[in-house]
């Protein structure tokens, strides 16, 4: 039926109105928004929702329940990071700041990395400021990918990437490096290649989450050598680069200057994560192409955030260093802690995580087991499942958590597993 030209529907079933509406407070109830949502964009049907994020809200309400879930540092921002802030408010800078970010952040951005890394971008044309790591991460990969291509992702990793890839009408292809220890061999990512010829990009996630791994000097060699010369984008999230406990950190970005898009940012290195600051670098002619992405989606992020990052990045050079130390002792506890109690990880040498095996004779369903630990042990850790192949039968325990909560969720473990042997 029409009135003034609109065809009412029901809005409960999927079908049309038969009778005639008049139009109530200029309401028009005109299709099912279930309808519409059958008419939106495919690609995200096949894209779950963050099973971390899910998991984490699932269990929340659970009454002093111990939570090692998030990768989120414990620590707040430094004092003199918030007191640029606050300056920057009162100095009323509260208008769009240019859209690749101030040229101050640019260069103080450029100066951390080469001062850090060794790498070296020109704050004018090679750095573009995104709203955190998972802004450039998207800039990045939409730039990138068509539909049909092919991207290699070792696993188990950060799923974001994932869920991007898929967006892009793109199609991921994983590498499970759980027989390596968690490391992408160079003879793993050539036969991935050579099977894989429309591959466009490799992701790298260094120092990893959830594994706590990271490559060196050697490694990077390797791989880069593998990569070298062909039409192939590297999608490096060096975002933990801070947060190593052995040999300091390098970029791939030294081996493979030209294919390299850098992520990094100010979110786990100055504790910074609600800022929403991260940091992309590539050749000139790559960002001036992703810089056009980056204007339509964000158009500039927080200006008064800009001005923090600046002094982060100038004057908190070594900010992370006080933090390093305390997850290094809680790395430290909680592996050999764990480790007695058979669930077997990597030595994570970076980042905050634990990615530990569950002992035999426990659930061997991540999800199932992390499910049982929070309601009969009140303590909540990530199914390994939510990391991609190589992630099942193991969790990620993060110990950006206080030492009194590592070891208050010790205790429950040890408790719960010996329940369990005596049940068995
Ligand atoms: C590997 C990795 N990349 C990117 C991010 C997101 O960083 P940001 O908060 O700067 O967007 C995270 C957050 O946990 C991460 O673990």
């Amino acid at each position: 039926m029409e009135f003034r030209g609109v065809r009412f529907f029901d809005p409960s079933p999927v079908r049309f109105h038969q009778q005639d509406q008049p139009n109530l407070g200029g309401i028009f109830m005109s299709i099912n928004s279930e309808t519409l949502v059958n008419h939106m964009n495919h690609e995200i049907a096949a894209i779950q929702p963050s099973d971390i994020l899910a998991f984490n809200a699932e269990i929340a309400n659970i009454p002093g329940i111990v939570r090692l879930t998030l990768g989120e540092p414990d620590f707040n921002t430094p004092e003199h990071v918030k007191q640029a802030a606050i300056e920057s408010i009162e100095a009323d800078e509260s208008h769009y700041a240019p859209s690749n970010g101030t040229l101050a952040l640019r260069t103080a951005a450029a100066e951390f990395l080469a001062a850090k890394y060794d790498v070296h971008y020109d704050p004018a044309s090679e750095v573009i400021i995104t709203a955190g790591a998972t802004g450039g991460i998207y800039t990045a990969l939409t730039s990138i990918l068509n539909p049909g291509d092919e991207v290699l992702i070792p696993t188990p990793i950060f799923p974001l990437y994932i869920a991007i890839v898929k967006l892009s009408g793109a199609t991921p292809v994983f590498m499970d490096t759980s027989d390596n220890g968690f490391v992408l061999s160079p003879d793993q990512l050539q036969t991935t290649l050579a099977a894989h010829p429309k591959t466009k990009a490799v992701v790298l996630n260094f120092p990893s989450n959830p594994t706590g791994v990271t490559y060196r000097h050697d490694d990077l060699k390797a791989l880069a050598a593998v990569l070298a010369d062909q039409p192939i984008f590297v999608l490096s999230d060096e975002i933990y680069s801070e947060l190593t406990y052995g040999e300091p950190h390098e970029s791939i970005a030294n081996y493979l200057p030209t294919q390299t898009i850098l992520l990094n940012g100010v979110s786990k290195s100055h504790a910074m994560t609600g800022w929403r600051i991260g940091i992309m670098c590539a050749p000139k002619a790559i960002t001036a192409q992703l810089g056009k992405i980056h204007q339509f989606t964000v158009t500039s992020t927080t200006t008064n955030a800009q001005a923090a990052a600046t002094e982060a990045l100038k004057n908190g050079l070594d900010d992370a260093q006080v933090m390093k130390r305390e997850y290094q002792e809680r790395r430290d506890y909680l592996y050999d802690a764990l480790n007695d109690l058979g669930f077997q990880s990597a030595k994570p040498e970076g980042a905050f995580y634990l990615f530990s095996k569950i002992p035999a004779g426990l659930p061997q369903n991540s999800m199932a087991f992390c499910r049982e630990l929070a309601h009969e042990a009140r303590v909540a850790l990530i199914p390994g499942s939510s990391f991609g192949p190589g992630g099942e039968g193991y969790v990620r325990i993060s110990y950006a958590a206080s030492m009194a909560d590592l070891k208050t969720a010790v205790t429950r473990l040890r408790t719960y597993v010996a329940s369990k042997k005596q049940g068995a």
